[in-house]
């Protein structure tokens, strides 16, 4: 069944949040590189691919219903970061905005009575929570560890230890 033309254009300026979250990540990886947190700068290159296929769910999905994609322009990711705190909470920021498109976008399949979508978004109501949560924990964790060298080397070296992401993450 074809889906409303509101909500088409819904989906294109989801998937352009998820390719803008993706490059603004890609932006934070450039940021910890040279900022000698390399372990930190892996975690954000997986967060960009993480994103990626988060694009990449939704983009698949309008095609499988027979829908056009229309890729839109992203935006020149903000570099103007001052510490590794500051970073996470640009990122915490970002994701709340984006828990807040993916819950509007629900919002309005549930109007449209669009049950394919739904689901679909269900499960990015779920990612989101994950999501936020993990944010959250690793500035607690930079908090806890504060301007402690031998700390925030082991804790970059954990950052490091994250694995690949997968469609399901
Ligand atoms: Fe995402
Ligand atoms: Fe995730």
């Amino acid at each position: 069944m074809p889906m409303k033309p509101k909500l088409v254009e819904a989906f294109h300026a989801q998937i352009q949040a998820e390719f803008q979250s993706a490059y603004t990540y890609l932006g934070m990886a450039a940021w910890f590189m040279e900022n000698n947190l390399p372990g930190f700068a892996q975690w954000m290159r997986f967060q960009w691919e993480e994103e990626t296929l988060h694009a990449m769910k939704l983009y698949d999905f309008l095609h499988n219903r027979g829908e056009q994609v229309a890729l839109r322009a992203v935006a020149a990711p903000s570099k103007k970061y001052t510490t590794a705190v500051n970073v996470f909470e640009n990122v915490r920021k970002h994701e709340q905005m984006i828990t807040k498109s993916i819950n509007d976008l629900y919002e309005l399949a549930l109007k449209e009575k669009d049950l394919p979508s739904q689901i679909v978004l269900q499960w990015f109501i779920n990612e989101q929570v994950e999501e936020e949560a993990q944010v959250m924990e690793i500035i607690e964790r930079l908090k806890l560890v504060g301007s402690d060298g031998p700390s925030i080397y082991l804790m970059d070296r954990q950052m490091a230890e994250r694995p690949a992401p997968t469609a399901g993450a």
